[in-house]
C-alpha cells in the first residue's frame, strides 16, 4: 500500500466516486445543496452489500434477535418521552455580521483556530464580527402531518430508529416468542439537523442507521456491553478494515447521550482534508432501563419483562450498537483504495472484500468480434447473474487489459475471461483482482469457485 497524504487520499476517494458512479453531489443540476450526496449505481450496491453484510451478521447468524422495520415519523409524544424534545441539542454561536452558525465546543476546542476577544467580546473566526452567547439548538427536523400547519400537527423526523423498537418492545417481544437477552435489529433513514455537517459522507443531515438494542438482565448488562464491543470490531477486520485503523474510544462523563449509562466508541483513522483523524463508526451504549422506563411512564402501559424463572417483572437493561451505514462506506473505501504498478503504469485498486465489492464478477470475452465466443460468454453472463445475489456485469469494449483495470478500481475481485480455448474445452480464466493471478475452471464450476 502507497503511503498516501491524508488530504490526497480524500480528493482521490471523492474523485474516484464521482467518476465511477459511487457517490454524486445532489440536485447538482440546480447548483447543487450543500453537504448532500447521492448514491449512483456502485455506490447503491456498496450500501446495500454493507447493510447485507451487517443484518446477516446480527440476524441470520443469531438465534435471538429479530428484525423491524418501523415508521420514521411516529406519534411526537415518543420525542416528548424519549428525552429528545429537550435534550436532544447541540449548543450554537451566531456571527451577529456573517450570520455563520457554529458549535459552540468546536470554537471552545480551538477547531476554528484561536477566536479572539476584545473587550470582554468574542469575535468570528471568519469575519471578526460579535458572536452571540450559546444557545441550544434542537437537532430534530420538524414537519406537519396533514394540511394544516399548526402545533398540534407537529411531527419529528426520528433522530434515530431506536424509538422505534422501544415503543414495539412488547408486540415483538410477544408475537416472536423471546426471551431474554434478546435483541432487535433495524436499518433505516435517520435525520439530525446538524449544525456543522462537512467531510464528504461523514455528516450528513440525512443518513442512515444500522441499531441493535439488546434487551439484558440488569445484572448483566456489563457483560453484554463488553461482549458487543468486541463482536462489532469484529465485524470491520473481518469485513477487511485494517487493525491499526481502528479503535475503541469510552466516552467521558461530559459527552455521555442523555440516555446513556456508558459509551464505547468504535473508532476509524479517516483521512480527512485537514488531516488524518479519528471519528467515530459506532457507538455501543448501555442506555439501562432509560427508554422501557420513561414509555412505560408516559404511555402508561407496563413494558416490563416476566421472568419465568424467577417468577419476577422487571425493566430489561438495554445494550445498543449503534452503526452509521455512510460512516462505515468511507472507511470501506478509504481502507480498501490502493494503488500499485503494473506493466509500468498505475494500477489504482479498490481492496475491497468480495462480500462489500458492488461487482462480483465481470465477464469479458477476449475479443468482441468472434460470435462463438460473445455467445458463450453471454451464457456465463446469464448463468451467473441467475444464481448470483450480487452484481455481475459483461464488458467488452476496449482492450482486455483495459477492462481489469476498469474493474479493479471499482474493487470487482473476480474476471471471468472467455478466450478461444473456451470454445474447445468449455473452460475459462477466473482472474484474481489482489494475487493478479489467472485460473483456468470449468464453466460447470464456475460458480462454485466464485
Ligand atoms: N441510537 C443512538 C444514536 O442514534 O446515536
Amino acid at each position: 500500500m502507497e503511503d498516501f497524504s491524508s488530504s490526497n487520499l480524500m480528493d482521490k476517494i471523492v474523485s474516484l466516486c464521482r467518476r465511477r458512479g459511487f457517490i454524486y453531489p445532489s440536485s447538482e443540476i440546480y447548483g447543487g445543496l450543500a453537504n448532500t450526496w447521492d448514491f449512483g449505481p456502485l455506490g447503491v450496491e456498496l450500501k446495500n452489500n454493507i447493510k447485507k453484510a451487517w443484518w446477516k451478521k446480527m440476524v441470520y447468524e443469531k438465534d435471538n434477535i429479530v428484525g423491524l422495520d418501523s415508521n420514521i415519523i411516529i406519534n411526537p409524544q415518543v420525542w416528548e418521552a424519549s428525552g429528545h424534545v429537550s435534550g436532544f441539542s447541540d449548543p450554537l454561536i451566531e456571527c451577529k455580521s456573517c450570520h455563520t452558525r457554529f458549535r459552540a465546543d468546536d470554537l471552545l476546542e480551538g477547531k476554528y483556530g484561536e477566536v479572539i476577544t476584545k473587550d470582554g467580546h468574542s469575535q468570528c473566526p471568519l469575519c471578526g464580527g460579535e458572536l452571540t452567547e450559546s444557545k441550544k439548538f434542537n437537532l430534530m427536523f420538524k414537519t406537519f402531518l396533514g394540511p394544516v400547519e399548526d402545533a398540534a400537527h407537529l411531527v419529528y423526523l426520528r433522530p434515530e430508529t431506536a424509538q422505534g423498537i422501544f415503543i414495539n418492545f412488547k408486540q415483538v417481544l410477544t408475537s416472536s416468542r423471546q426471551k431474554i437477552p434478546f435483541g432487535i435489529a433495524q436499518i433505516g433513514k435517520s435525520f439530525r439537523n446538524e449544525i456543522t455537517p462537512g467531510n464528504f459522507i461523514f455528516r450528513t443531515r440525512e443518513f442512515e442507521q444500522m441499531e441493535l438494542e439488546y434487551f439484558v438482565k440488569p445484572s448483566e448488562s456489563e457483560k453484554w456491553h463488553h461482549f458487543w464491543q468486541e463482536e462489532r470490531l469484529n465485524w470491520y477486520l473481518d469485513l477487511g478494515i485494517k487493525k491499526q485503523n481502528l479503535r475503541f474510544r469510552p466516552h467521558q462523563k461530559e459527552e455521555l447521550a442523555h440516555y446513556a449509562l456508558s459509551c464505547v466508541d468504535v473508532e476509524y483513522l479517516f483521512s480527512f482534508k485537514s488531516g488524518e483523524q479519528w471519528g467515530e463508526l459506532e457507538g455501543i451504549a448501555n442506555r439501562g432501563d432509560y427508554d422501557l422506563k420513561t414509555h412505560s411512564q408516559h404511555s402508561g402501559k407496563d413494558l416490563s419483562y416476566f421472568d419465568e424463572e424467577t417468577n419476577q417483572n422487571y425493566l430489561p437493561f438495554v445494550i445498543e450498537p449503534s452503526a452509521g451505514v455512510e460512516r462505515s462506506f468511507l472507511a470501506f473505501l478509504m481502507d480498501a483504495y490502493d494503488e500499485d504498478e503494473q506493466d509500468g503504469e498505475v494500477r489504482t485498486v479498490l481492496r475491497l472484500s468480495p462480500a462489500l465489492a458492488p461487482v462480483k464478477v465481470a465477464v469479458l470475452p477476449l475479443v468482441k468480434n468472434n460470435p462463438a465466443l460473445v455467445a458463450l460468454a453471454q451464457q456465463v453472463l446469464l448463468d451467473l447473474k441467475t444464481k448470483s445475489q450480487f452484481l455481475v456485469v459483461y464488458d467488452e469494449v476496449g482492450s482486455i487489459g483495459r477492462r481489469y483495470r476498469r474493474q479493479d478500481e471499482i474493487g470487482t475481485p473476480w474476471c471471468v475471461t472467455i478466450d478461444h480455448q473456451s470454445l474447445e474445452d468449455e473452460t475459462v480464466t477466473v482472474r484474481d483482482r489482489d494475487s493478479l493471478k489467472q485460473e483456468r475452471v470449468k464453466i460447470k464450476d464456475l460458480y462454485f469457485k466464485i
